[in-house]
């Protein structure tokens, strides 16, 4: 974040296109070992590393080497990252052929069982003849692209091999550092284990936790829209805001993830990690520095800040839901159990609405409703925050009309931006109420968001930029919040299972929950 962050934007002439004055970092030299070369390479890391060198930001001492179980050498992978940047990268069939196969000249490939000695060494001996072009050596970052279930035994022989080495001091050079993808433990328990896993090998300062949610362009804005501006603080509590709404809506159903996903369902797929994000980032104190530990520190508190939600409670505070059969775009698609890999009476929840209470100065009494689900009538991510309606209505309002309340509604994802509703005068000669919207949209003033959360992520992980990874205590924090929902939801099964059809905006149940509150959900 510290790279895109010192880019400053000179402008504000409404439709000029923003004079951008770049001051971006560039990476010092480093080799990036990815464990697995599945659907997260091909999709994500490689088109983003391709794009971080055609934007000149990683260093030209840059190497990767990918640890895999298929049969394959350098030149085999290289051709088979060629074909996945011409399908997954934006512009893919526009790939500029130099460019990648200079890309290609970076990588190699290098086959092996993650649970045999041998491939530790080959790694060694392959990590030693890169760093021998360069007199002082060059960081690694290991990069963990494989289940979750590799984890532990990963790191632990990593570290037994002395490939990677704990690294005491932040500033030692060169450094060694390790990314873990989510999930990261799939319990709160399982999560303390792999914590203390993870705590033998490496230093805190070593380890990068992804969410990548935290890489996309309106969620680091979020910090920016709370603390780089006076006029949101003062009306930031609970004086001022109703509730807060925090969807994040799929149209996709599970796709050919129903292995993955029967063991997870949507509590650890989506609330345990992004949802708790966006949850921690609009609840947090201001941190006093823009610093890693200063802005985690403030979010860890807003985490364990959420009441605890008890077996009585569970009523109250959560709701349930999977998809049957139903529409979407028109098309017909099927439903949860019909979807390959999935049992057909499968129990897993695809939805979930959980009412979470922040028990601190700020948030008491003030509802933060968050809601995911698959297979809702269309993709949006969105943060709502729903003002308190004025204390006294002097304005007449016809029988059956109610007042709207102020919101501002912030877009994650698609059309990324942030609308403020407000009451205005129709114009006329009565005094009549109409709502308007005060709009920021990212395209109009920025142009089309072009960078991928994994470019973002990539280069704060060789940066050493880690505000945007989730801490040890802070992935244990939110495990603590949604754990004691995952338990009571295992053991108690649904009744009304599949309790929506696909391509609605999921359970009626999910409607009633938040009505009984007063509220209603958007539709973003
Ligand atoms: C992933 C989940 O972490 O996030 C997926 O495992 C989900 O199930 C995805 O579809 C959503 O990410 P995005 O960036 O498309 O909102």
């Amino acid at each position: 974040m510290t790279a895109r962050a010192s880019t400053t934007l000179a402008v504000a002439e409404p439709g000029a296109t923003p004079a951008l004055q770049p001051e971006l970092e560039r990476a010092e030299p480093c080799t990036l070992v990815i464990f697995g070369a599945g659907d997260l390479l091909h999709r994500k890391l490689m088109p983003s590393l391709y794009h971080l060198m055609g934007d000149g930001l990683l260093p030209d001492d840059f190497a990767v080497i990918t640890v895999a179980r298929g049969q394959g050498d350098d030149e085999w992978f290289r051709t088979q990252v060629g074909n996945s940047l011409r399908t997954f990268a934006p512009n893919g069939a526009g790939i500029d052929q130099a460019a990648a196969s200079g890309f290609a000249g970076h990588l190699h490939y290098l086959a092996g069982e993650l649970d045999d000695p041998a491939t530790y060494a080959a790694l060694r001996q392959r990590l030693s003849e890169i760093d021998a072009t360069l007199p002082g050596g060059r960081g690694h970052l290991f990069y963990l692209a494989i289940p979750p279930s590799l984890y532990a035994e990963t790191i632990t022989r990593l570290a037994e091999s002395g490939i990677a080495p704990r690294v005491p001091d932040p500033k030692q050079r060169p450094w060694v550092r390790i990314i873990i993808e989510k999930p990261f433990g799939r319990s709160l328990e399982s999560a303390v284990a792999l914590n203390a896993c993870v705590r033998r090998a490496f230093a805190e300062h070593q380890v990068y936790r992804i969410d990548h949610y935290l890489g996309k362009e309106t969620v680091q804005n979020l910090l920016v829209f709370r603390f780089a501006n006076s006029i949101f603080e003062p009306i930031w509590n609970r004086s001022h805001v109703h509730h807060v709404q925090i969807t994040a809506a799929e149209s996709v159903g599970v796709e050919h993830r129903g292995k993955y996903y029967e063991e997870a369902g949507v509590v650890r797929d989506m609330f345990q990690n992004h949802l708790l994000q966006l949850l921690s980032l609009m609840a947090m104190e201001p941190p006093v520095t823009f610093s890693a530990d200063a802005v985690r520190d403030e979010k860890v508190k807003a985490l364990r800040a959420i009441r605890p939600i008890t077996p009585a409670m569970m009523h109250d505070y959560s709701v349930r839901g999977q998809y049957g059969p139903g529409t979407i775009d028109g098309k017909p698609v099927p439903g949860y159990r019909q979807e390959p890999d999935v049992a057909p009476d499968s129990a897993t929840p695809t939805y979930g609405a959980i009412r979470f209470m922040i028990d601190n100065w700020r948030w008491h009494d003030v509802p933060f409703y968050l809601r995911s689900g698959k297979r809702l009538p269309r993709r949006a991510t969105e943060i709502a925050i729903q003002f308190r309606r004025p204390p006294h209505m002097m304005f007449p309002l016809s029988p059956g009309e109610a007042m709207e309340p102020n919101t501002l509604a912030i877009r994650v994802q698609p059309k990324e931006g942030i609308t403020l509703r407000f009451e205005v005068k129709m114009p006329g000669v009565d005094v009549k109420l109409a709502s308007v919207d005060m709009d920021f949209g990212y395209a109009e003033a920025f142009g089309e968001l072009e960078h991928d959360a994994y470019e973002t992520l990539l280069l704060d992980c060789m940066l050493g930029e880690a505000t945007l990874f989730t801490r040890s205590d802070e992935v244990e924090a939110a495990w603590s919040a949604v754990d004691p929902i995952i338990t009571f939801w295992d053991s108690k099964r649904p009744e009304h299972f599949p309790n929506y059809a696909a391509g609605t905006w999921g359970p009626a149940v999910a409607d009633e929950f938040i009505a009984r509150e007063g509220a209603a959900w958007r539709q973003p």
